[in-house]
């Protein structure tokens, strides 16, 4: 039997990135981007180029990286937008503008305060310039769930006559249960009749959006959006590694649809996107939870033993999970092993980066017996998600934390130049950042800080994830620090969010825009 292919667009650097606490830089966009395209996404919305330079900037690096997969830049239907886009992927080898404007009357009217007819007028000329960029061009029609179908079929002719080659029909805000997408979808493909690619975009509002994305292919969607772990605006987008997974665990429903994802990198895809974000996906998420493939009642244990089939649906080594949390290097291991190792996990690494990678993970060894997958996994990340230093940790040294007044002593490189202070504080943590933030002259806002053992035993690796804000008017920026010792990894978390915020500045301004044309 011929099989179809249901393209993944992958949206966790768009709308995942619009998840509470998910806001990334450049390098790390990068780094998921290239991770996005090893798992085999079709097409990876890299982000909404006219929202900032900074998003401008990550979009165009992407699009010179990546080229296994379609490049795409999301763009509102106005020309700016349309040509901050186009110009943001212009290097890419297969690229795509995805254009849209809501189409629900409660959008139209109280949001966009146009007409249906203007509304149209916007989507299609947002369309044509689009197409003076890109050959693929998406049209999305947000809030399409709560739209009006004849409306939706109006708009979709004009697009499709301005060139647009997808029709996305979001449920922007996660409200209708599959038979109703279904219905929808059905429509609407059947209408088009094969003059464009139907795609869904649904949202988790009533966790729902997994459900309704398979109800959607089976009738007749063949894009789905979707995000690693889940993430995105509110409750999230649909989690590609769950729709993906039931496409292939029910190939008994799904049999005529396949995927160009390489499962095996499913794993690895949720790892570094927690790991870069902060945000651990509940330990009871499907696929890709801690818990997942744990059997804990004795009755599942006693039958998982005698045959793995009989508790399991999924097997772990199909989405690249290690179950046996491997021990994968001591501190006598070689250079060729460890980079054997990294290949394992999925890096690739330049000659300077695997040298500085080796010389860490040599650190490392050096005070941890046992070196776990995560523990490499983590160590890299942190480094390859490293940007400019404009401040570098030193020295930390920490004073009293049970009797007296918490306080601590902070030696920080800037320029060369190196510059000590101390200071005291509520708790060791406050002194810690307080005296960072008088050394550096930036006063930050601690918004979250979360810390997370890496591996297991007592002298596991520390990750700190910080959000912390420097300017008011300016999103908080995150940063992560990994030690043995949690109050050294927190100090260069926070160092890291001020240097992030250092490389970002002036990228970060948001553009004016009418308030008619927010999403
Ligand atoms: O949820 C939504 O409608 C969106 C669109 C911009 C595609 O994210
Ligand atoms: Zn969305």
């Amino acid at each position: 039997m011929s099989q179809e292919i249901i393209k993944i667009f992958d949206t966790t650097l768009r709308d995942g990135e619009q998840s509470p606490g998910a806001s990334m830089n450049t390098e790390e966009k990068i780094q998921i981007a290239v991770q996005l395209e090893r798992l085999g996404v079709d097409i990876i919305e890299a982000g909404f180029a006219a929202a900032s330079p900074g998003d401008f900037d990550a979009i165009s690096k992407i699009a010179q990286r990546v080229s296994n997969s379609t490049v795409c830049s999301l763009a509102r239907a106005i020309d700016s937008d349309v040509k901050a886009a186009g110009e943001a992927i212009e290097q890419a080898k297969m690229k795509r503008i995805h254009t849209f404007i809501a189409t629900s009357s409660i959008h139209m009217e109280h949001k966009l305060k146009m007409t249906p007819d203007e509304v149209i007028r916007r989507a299609v000329r947002a369309v044509e310039y689009a197409r003076t960029f890109v050959e693929d061009v998406e049209f999305s029609c947000e809030d399409a769930g709560r739209s009006d179908m004849v409306f939706l079929k109006e708009i979709t002719d004009a697009v499709i006559e301005a060139g647009a080659g997808t029709i996305n029909l979001p449920d922007t805000v996660g409200f209708r249960l599959p038979q109703e997408i279904g219905a929808m979808v059905k429509e609407m493909s059947d209408y088009t009749k094969g003059r464009a690619i139907i795609s869904v975009h649904n949202h988790n509002d009533l966790g729902l959006a997994v459900a309704n994305s398979l109800e959607s292919i089976s009738s007749g969607a063949r894009q789905v959006e979707c995000t690693i772990n889940g993430l995105g605006e509110r409750a999230g987008n649909a989690a590609l590694e769950e729709i993906v997974m039931a496409l292939k665990v029910r190939s008994d429903v799904f049999g005529g649809f396949e995927t160009n994802i390489n499962t095996k990198e499913i794993y690895p895809s949720s790892r570094l996107i927690a790991n870069i974000t902060g945000i651990e996906p509940q330990p009871n998420k499907a696929i890709v939870g801690k818990n997942a493939f744990a059997h804990e009642s004795g009755i599942h244990q006693d039958g998982v033993l005698k045959n793995k089939t009989t508790y399991e649906i999924i097997r772990p080594e199909d989405i690249g999970l290690d179950m046996e949390d491997t021990l994968v290097l001591g501190k006598h291991s070689g250079r060729a092993a460890f980079k054997d190792k990294l290949s394992k996990l999925g890096f690739t690494l330049e000659e300077v980066e695997l040298n500085n990678a080796f010389d860490r993970f040599k650190e490392l060894a050096d005070k941890k017996k046992e070196i776990y997958d995560d523990d490499i996994r983590a160590l890299v990340t942190s480094q390859m998600a490293n940007v400019p230093k404009a401040y570098e940790l030193v020295s930390l040294q920490l004073m009293d934390c049970s009797n007296g007044v918490p306080s601590a002593a902070v030696t920080i490189r800037h320029k060369s130049e190196e510059f000590t202070d101390a200071g005291i504080g509520d708790g060791t943590i406050d002194a810690v950042f307080k005296t960072i933030d008088r050394i550096s002259g930036y006063q930050g806002t601690l918004m979250e800080y979360k810390v997370k053992s890496v591996s297991k035993g007592k002298d596991a690796l520390a990750n700190v994830t910080v959000k912390v804000n420097f300017n008011d008017d300016e999103p908080a920026i995150i940063g992560h620090g990994l030690s043995l010792d949690t109050m050294l990894a927190s100090a260069r978390a926070y160092i890291g969010a001020l240097n992030s915020y250092l490389s970002m500045e002036g990228m970060l301004k948001i553009r004016d825009v009418d308030s008619s044309d927010t999403i």
